[in-house]
């Protein structure tokens, strides 16, 4: 029995080494296959031009000022990563977990929460057929139920690399400390997120508040921001597990330095990113939902800097560590609040 045993742990063993080096065969480095011939043979979609195929269309015309736009910003993430990634380990099929498939229109979308991830979700499905007329009345959490979108991370090591090889993928990012700001009032700071609270809140109390009072210990309703900053920073945190989704940071949570990301969206830009992928979609009838409320983008710049004032240089600069590679990767500047010399 025991040699049975071994046999079956070499021969897992030897699987799991194929599916590793299938995924590490998929990196940036297949960019080159972009538009050619082994790239249509991998598209199901017939005789349509593939959402990447059209990318690459664009690329070729000079008068597209938006394909020049995110020719840039790949070009840009690609330096970043030479310039600041070393050896990495080689990905899991679970590391994709966030890369979300449509073999529909050849879509590959890595959500990153807090950056319009719920509208994308809602836009995928109508894509999909899966829910009729207007995305914007799929209710939130039938976007985010789990299992209504195919991820990556589901399908065998084959049929990821054919996915990774032939869709477009694509990305939103948004301004880390932004997103950070945003993560925090919505699980933290507010009232209706009850659950969120009492899962990460009242950790946070228990461990960091010296004489929390009971209620605060049991509901966690109450953490300041410092506090939760104090809670990212603490090294337990990440050796018990890893960050929640809505405070990773984006490049942990779709690895842009290991996988090719064809379009590289900004919350900041997010309806005229939203329009250009849809495009490439083949959807431009499907209008992306617009912001919740106006003055958006200035609302969510003046809650960080409010948030961030009461922060001490020190942790200040930790932080920014903390989120370098997501400032880096996609081209934001130390946001001008900060103190940080
Ligand atoms: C990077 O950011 C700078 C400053 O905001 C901007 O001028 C530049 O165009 C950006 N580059 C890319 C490739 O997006």
């Amino acid at each position: 029995m025991g040699r049975r045993c071994w046999r079956r742990r070499v021969l897992a063993a030897a699987c799991l080494g194929a599916a590793f080096l299938l995924l590490c065969a998929a990196p940036r480095c297949l960019r080159p296959a972009f538009g050619n011939r082994a790239l249509g043979s991998s598209w199901l979609g017939g005789e349509r031009r593939s959402p990447l195929q059209k990318l690459y269309d664009l690329d070729q015309d000079p008068r597209s000022t938006l394909a020049k736009v995110h020719r840039q910003r790949r070009d840009l993430l690609s330096s970043a990563c030479s310039r600041h990634t070393r050896r990495q380990r080689l990905l899991q099929p679970e590391d994709l977990r966030h890369v979300l498939v449509d073999d529909a229109h050849g879509l590959l979308y890595c959500y990153v929460p807090k950056v319009a991830c719920t509208n994308w979700k809602r836009v995928l499905l109508a894509l999909s057929g899966q829910a009729r007329g207007d995305p914007r009345a799929i209710p939130a959490q039938e976007a985010h139920a789990p299992g209504r979108l195919p991820s990556l991370a589901d399908f065998s090591p084959a049929e990821i690399n054919r996915r990774l090889r032939a869709y477009l993928a694509f990305l939103f990012v948004r301004e880390p400390f932004e997103r950070l700001a945003s993560a925090y009032r919505n699980k933290l700071a507010r009232p209706y997120s009850a659950a969120f609270q009492r899962r990460f809140g009242a950790r946070i109390v228990q461990r960091l508040r010296p004489r929390a009072l009971p209620d605060a210990r049991a509901r966690g309703h109450d953490v300041r921001f410092a506090e939760f900053l104090a809670y990212l920073l603490d090294p337990r945190t990440r050796r018990e597990e890893p960050f929640n989704e809505h405070w990773e940071r984006a490049h942990a949570l779709c690895h842009p330095c290991r996988l090719r990301y064809d379009v590289v969206g900004k919350f900041e830009t997010l309806a005229e990113d939203a329009a250009f992928v849809l495009e490439l979609a083949g959807a431009p009838g499907l209008s992306f939902p617009g912001p919740p409320r106006p003055r958006g983008a200035a609302a969510s710049r003046d809650l960080a800097a409010r948030l961030f004032q009461d922060i001490s240089p020190f942790y200040q600069r930790r932080l920014f560590d903390l989120y370098k590679m997501d400032f880096l990767l996609f081209n934001y500047s130390a946001p001008s609040y900060l103190r940080l010399h």
